[in-house]
This record gives structure tokens, C-alpha cells and sequence, in this order.
């Protein structure tokens, strides 16, 4: 399957990705993880690029092409993908349109992931990485806990740490830079007969689920389904036992006061 996550930064392209790539085998490729190892190495590439990410500016379209005409013709990618923040403008997607052709890949649909501008500010704000892993939480709606709490390179709790163009004043203005130059794709690709829309916003799972029902991938949709039901049920389990402990508790204090009625009782009849 050869998809493309379109949406708004911290429309969640990443998390789903990631959830498609572990069930699909498939590679997320996304240009910004791409674009961050570049920086954090060093590399020429990255240098040209950082700038621009701190500034919540677009990268130079030549750099980007150049990243996904090498990483699309890897082993890996034959099999599929899921582009998550690429193609970000009309001339990228152009680009791509020629290169998937004499890949003779063609994509097979491109998810809009739909949420509104004060759900994203909140999800980028409480946004934090593990350094060491690289898994994403949020300290608002997903914190580390439970079998999650304990980073699997370190052994050690999640060292987190928050992307530097997860300020304000930079997501304000990758908001901007989405409005003016990304969202113009919607119609691009709803032209091609290839754009589906769904509602991104409550549960990460509810999400998936409208995204595999999106993809035609109705397997994982009842998966995702049994998963939540699973849990819902969790919980009725829970007050069984716990009105199991009321009523065991109820029995103890009804005994107790038993006891103190027979013991009062034996003192009265001997007081008479
Ligand atoms: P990039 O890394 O692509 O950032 P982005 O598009 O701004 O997207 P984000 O990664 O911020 O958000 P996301 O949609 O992946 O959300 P996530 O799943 O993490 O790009 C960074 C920069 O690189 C750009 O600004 C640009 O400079 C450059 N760049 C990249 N690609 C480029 C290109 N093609 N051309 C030119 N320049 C390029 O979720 C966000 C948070 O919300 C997380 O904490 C997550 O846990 C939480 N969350 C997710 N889903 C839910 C949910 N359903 N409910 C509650 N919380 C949720």
C-alpha cells in the first residue's frame, strides 16, 4: 500500500504512521524525522535545513526531493509506504506524481487527517520524545506509564525532551505555512480522485479505526474495535470485583455489629 498522511503539524500523521507501519510492514518515511537525523548529525544537508525548521519555514523543495528520490528507491520501500509530511507544497507533489510514474508506484490513497487549531496547539505543546528511543508522548493526553514508563534502549525511565520548533511562536507559524502552502494539496489530490477525509480528533484508536475504514483495510478496523471493547469491558470487571469487596466489607461490619449487640446484651443481663 502507497500512502500519503496529509494534516496540520501535530494532526497526529506521525502517531498513525507509526501504528500502520507496525501492523502493514510498511515504512513510514517521514521528511521530518529525515530532515532532524540530517540536523543532529551535521551533515551538509542538515545545516541548510535548520534554519529553516527553527524558523517553522518550509525546507528548500531541492533538498526534500532529494531526500525522498533516495529513500523511495530503497529494498524496503518496494513494498510499500506511508509518506507523513511530504508533499508539503503543489510542486512537491508534482515532483512526486513524476517520480512515483517511472517508479511505476502510483499511490493507492491520501488520508486528510482533520483537527481543529486549538486541539493542535494543545497537542504540540504537551508534545515530549524520549531522547534515547525517540518515542513519542504527550505529557496531556499519553504520559509515559505502566509498561511504557521505562525507556527499551536504556532500561532507565524516558529521558524526555521537547522539539525545539514546539514553541509558540514556531507553531504558530507552521500553522501559517500549513494554511498558505499544504492545504492547497486537498484539492490536488481529491482531482485525482484519491483523497479521503476523516475526523482526527478523540481516542488515538478511534482515529485508527476511521483510518484503516479509510484505507479499506477492514481487519485492522475490528481489531482496533475488539481492543476498545476489551478495555470497556476492563473496567465493568473491576466494580464486579470491587462490589465483591463492598458486600465482603458490608458482611465484616454487619458481624461486628453482631458482636456488639450480644456483648451488650450478656452486660445488660448481668447488670440486672
Ligand atoms: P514534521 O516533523 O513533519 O512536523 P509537522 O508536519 O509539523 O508534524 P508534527 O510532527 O508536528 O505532527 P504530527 O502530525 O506528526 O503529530 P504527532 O503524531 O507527532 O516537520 C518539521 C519541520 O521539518 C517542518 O516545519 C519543516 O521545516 C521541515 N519539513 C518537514 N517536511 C518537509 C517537507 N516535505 N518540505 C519542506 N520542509 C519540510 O502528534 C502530536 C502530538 O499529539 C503527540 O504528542 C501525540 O502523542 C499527540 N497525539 C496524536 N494523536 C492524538 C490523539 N488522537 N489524541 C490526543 N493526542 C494525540
Amino acid at each position: 500500500m502507497r500512502i500519503v498522511l496529509l494534516g496540520a503539524p501535530g494532526s497526529g500523521k506521525g502517531t498513525q504512521s507509526q501504528r500502520l507501519m507496525h501492523r502493514e510492514h510498511i515504512p513510514q518515511v517521514s521528511t521530518g524525522d529525515l530532515l532532524r537525523a540530517a540536523v543532529a548529525c551535521g551533515s551538509k544537508l542538515g545545516l541548510k535545513a535548520k534554519a529553516a525548521m527553527e524558523a517553522g519555514r518550509l525546507v528548500e523543495d531541492a533538498l526534500v526531493l532529494g531526500m525522498i528520490r533516495e529513500r523511495l528507491r530503497q529494498p524496503d520501500a518496494r513494498r510499500g509506504f506511508i509518506l507523513d509530511g511530504f508533499p508539503r507544497n503543489l510542486p512537491q507533489a508534482q515532483s512526486l506524481d513524476r517520480l512515483l510514474k517511472k517508479l511505476r508506484q502510483p499511490l493507492d490513497a491520501v488520508v486528510q487527517l482533520e483537527v481543529n487549531s486549538a486541539e493542535l496547539v494543545r497537542r504540540l505543546s504537551g508534545r515530549r520524545t524520549c531522547a534515547d528511543c525517540g518515542r513519542v508522548f504527550n505529557l496531556l493526553t499519553s504520559p509515559p506509564r505502566g509498561s511504557q514508563a521505562t525507556c527499551p534502549k536504556t532500561g532507565q525511565p524516558h529521558r524526555l525532551v521537547q522539539r525545539p520548533d514546539d514553541n509558540e511562536t514556531t507553531v504558530a507559524e507552521r500553522l501559517r505555512v500549513y494554511d498558505e502552502k499544504t492545504r492547497p494539496l486537498i484539492d490536488f489530490y481529491r482531482a485525482r480522485g484519491l483523497l479521503r477525509v476523516i475526523d482526527a480528533e478523540g481516542q488515538v484508536d478511534t482515529v485508527t479505526r476511521r483510518l484503516a475504514r479509510a484505507l479499506g483495510m477492514p481487519a485492522l478496523a475490528r481489531a482496533i474495535q475488539r481492543k476498545a471493547a476489551a478495555s470497556r469491558r476492563a473496567p465493568a470487571k473491576k466494580s464486579a470485583s470491587a462490589r465483591r469487596a463492598r458486600a465482603a466489607g458490608g458482611k465484616k461490619k454487619a458481624k461486628a455489629q453482631a458482636r456488639k449487640t450480644r456483648a451488650s446484651t450478656r452486660a445488660r443481663r448481668s447488670r440486672r
